[in-house]
């Protein structure tokens, strides 16, 4: 059974419509980047998942239960960060930690150093949270996240403001969790990251999700460019060459052309008296990638 199934979910505030016709599933040991431009739409979608935001339309199923209908026991089994986790700066880490397992029965001291240790702040743990580094304090939202010995973890932008060895900290720790069977939903711009950690990735793109595919179709379906030298690269727009592309200088072009059809290209640049000097594949990083797929957002 699914940990989490999102039934074409609507949000519609005032009479804009934030996201729509959302569905997608997570299944026990996923671990799912969830990425998109600024404003897509992806906290507004976690909120909903979570009953932080009532649905306009659509219906949320974690371990089978309704999230309106049966709220408590859907979310029993739940742990998230939503933009930044807060914590008390005054406290310790050690009594944020306690305050969050007062939220559930049965969660004895043993448990709190467990978890700090699971998320490496097990020699901290007595310190106040004002003396904790973002990174700490990022770790330490997690450890409230998974106090509950959570099914489903929803993670958003859990790295956000880390330095690289934090964001490598971060995503090892999400990777053990994973490795336990916990089905994890992570929100991130950082793709690099997302392409390290997920096996799979749901693009969402003004509200409405464009993607959902494991991480290697995802790439490979989107490496498709050539980069051409010719002779020159004046009046390319009057050929009818059938393909995007995008000129880099006086003599370079980018071709958003697959190696099935690059020499079609070729011979019509040939046919229209151009000078091919050569042609390179180029291979894309999951960032280009994704702004190839992707691109802006419209921010309205
Ligand atoms: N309470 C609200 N009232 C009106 N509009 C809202 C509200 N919450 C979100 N929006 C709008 O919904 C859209 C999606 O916002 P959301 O925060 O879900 O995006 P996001 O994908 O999480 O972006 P980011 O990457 O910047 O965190 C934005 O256009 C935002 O302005
Ligand atoms: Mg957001």
């Amino acid at each position: 059974m699914e940990v989490l199934k999102c039934e074409k979910l609507k949000k519609k505030i005032k009479n804009k419509v934030i996201v729509e016709d959302i569905s997608f599933s997570l299944k026990k040991g996923d671990i799912v980047g969830f990425i998109g431009p600024n404003g897509a739409g992806k906290t507004t979608t976690i909120k909903l998942i979570l009953g932080l935001m009532k649905l306009t339309d659509g219906k949320v199923y974690i371990n089978g239960y309704d999230i309106q209908k049966d709220f408590i026991k859907a979310i029993e089994r739940v742990g998230a960060i939503v933009e930044t986790p807060d914590a008390y700066m005054y406290l310790s880490g050690y009594d944020n930690l306690k305050l969050a397992a007062n939220n559930y029965k049965n969660i004895c001291k043993d448990k709190i150093y467990e978890i700090a240790k699971i998320v490496g702040l097990e020699n901290r743990i007595k310190d106040k949270v004002s003396t904790y580094s973002l990174g700490m304090r990022q770790r330490l939202g997690i450890a409230e996240a998974i106090i509950n010995e959570p099914e489903l973890l929803i993670l958003d932008e859990p790295t956000n403001g880390l330095d690289i060895e934090g964001i490598i900290e971060i995503r090892n720790l999400i990777k053990k969790l994973s490795k336990a069977g916990i089905a994890i939903l992570i929100s991130s711009h950082n793709l690099n990251e997302i392409d390290k950690l997920c096996n799979r990735i749901i693009a969402i793109k003004n509200g409405k999700i464009i993607a959902d595919d494991t991480i290697e179709n995802f790439k490979s379906t989107t490496t498709e460019i050539h980069i051409l030298e010719l002779d020159r690269v004046e009046n390319l727009d009057k050929i009818n060459l059938g393909f995007k592309f995008e000129i880099i200088n006086k003599n370079t072009v980018k071709m958003y052309v697959s190696k099935d059809t690059i020499s079609e290209v070729i011979q019509k640049l040939i046919q229209n008296k151009y000078q091919v000097f050569s042609v390179k594949e180029e291979i894309l990083t999951s960032e280009d990638a994704f702004m190839k797929k992707v691109g802006e957002n419209t921010i309205d």
